[in-house]
């Protein structure tokens, strides 16, 4: 592996007394985009704003591109911002909230010319310069926000949480945009989300936090298919956790018989993983609804209710109906307590 580019080490954020990130290490390599995942108040923005520069650390160290920084003044940092709320001029039109930082470093002319083109044409909006802020979509405002920061040329582009102003359309549009563009600047981005597929869909890595500590680092693939733990189940979409104990299943509800050997302390099933329809127990179907592709089902059972997704080709169970089910060995996750 490189040199890091960022490199966090055993850096402690604080609030007054409130520890919010305690001693996290962290490094990202140059040219990645990082996304920091985890439900609100885990500390996402507090590790943001201690990179940008914006929150002292209590103690610990950062370092940007081999050079600590950890008492670099925050325009120093060569880092771009961009946040949900895209904090655009509004009286100024879309070429000059892009030229704004460019003018202020006062250079010449012709190079903020050639520079504010280039930018906007990154983000797709040539053709747009003489809009103002609200003349323009809030996908059209977030692709500004974003120009506007890739002028600057930053070392480090760090993005809080930037499109979940964005209806779902326009996410998903801006994700493609915004991996593109990345890919095309090849600059270093770390991207603050709590939407697990929007990290699954952008991020080389993935850093899951919990409050203020890493759960679990890695690919997008490995933290889909291999969370180690309850909580990184959970967030990936296992819906269906439960205790393995003494040829059981168990959870706060009541216990099953499992029928394989559990390799690990608890076990956790996927709705697309549950079979429905045949297999070894029975529960009533609670709950039933069309989505596409798939039916989802609430199974209610000795375990409290399970979820299960069938083939939308399977004959529909209906609602208050006895259905056989299983939870097979083969798509359970291993999990460590
Ligand atoms: N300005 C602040 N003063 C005191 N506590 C704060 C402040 N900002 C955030 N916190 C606390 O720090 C923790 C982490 O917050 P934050 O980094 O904003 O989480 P996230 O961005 O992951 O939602 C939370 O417990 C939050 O309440
Ligand atoms: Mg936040």
């Amino acid at each position: 592996m490189s040199e890091p580019f960022v490199s966090l080490s055993n850096l402690t954020l604080s609030y007054g007394d409130t520890v919010a990130v305690p001693a996290l290490d962290l490094d990202v390599v140059e040219g990645e985009l990082i996304a920091l995942l985890g439900p609100s108040g885990c500390g996402k923005t507090t590790t943001m704003r201690a990179i940008a520069g914006l929150l002292s650390p209590t103690s610990g160290r950062i370092s940007i591109d081999g050079r600590d920084v950890t008492r670099v003044a925050a325009n120093k940092r060569g880092i771009g911002l961009v946040f949900q709320s895209y904090a655009l001029f509004p009286h100024l039109s879309a070429f000059e909230n892009v030229a704004f930082g460019l003018r202020l470093q006062k250079l010449p002319e012709a190079e903020i010319r050639s520079r504010t083109e280039a930018g906007i044409a990154t983000v797709g909006l040539a053709g747009f310069e003489g809009r103002k802020p609200a003349e323009m979509s809030g996908g059209q405002q977030q692709r500004l926000a974003l120009a506007r920061s890739l002028v600057m040329e930053p070392k480090v582009l760090l993005l809080d949480e930037p499109l979940s102003n964005l209806d779902a359309r326009l996410r998903l549009e801006m994700r493609t945009e915004l991996q593109r563009v990345q890919k095309k600047t090849g600059v270093t981005m770390v991207f603050v989300t709590h939407d697990q597929a929007e990290a699954l869909a952008l991020a080389d890595r993935i850093v899951l936090m919990k409050d203020g500590k890493i759960e679990q680092l890695g690919t997008p693939h490995e933290l889909y298919a291999e969370p180690a733990t309850a909580f990184a189940a959970e967030f990936m979409g296992f819906e269906n956790i439960f205790r393995a104990e003494g040829g059981n299943l168990v959870s706060d509800h009541g216990q099953m018989p499992l029928g394989f050997a559990a390799a690990a302390p608890m076990l956790a099933w996927r709705p697309s993983g549950v079979v429905v329809g045949e297999g070894p127990f029975r529960g009533t179907v609670s709950a039933s609804s069309f989505a596409g592709g798939h039916r989802e089902y609430v199974i209610e059972t000795p375990l409290g209710p399970i979820k299960a997704d069938a083939p939308i080709e399977s004959a529909e169970v209906p609602l208050g109906e006895s259905v056989a089910f299983d939870l097979p060995e083969t798509t359970a996750r291993a999990l460590a307590a």
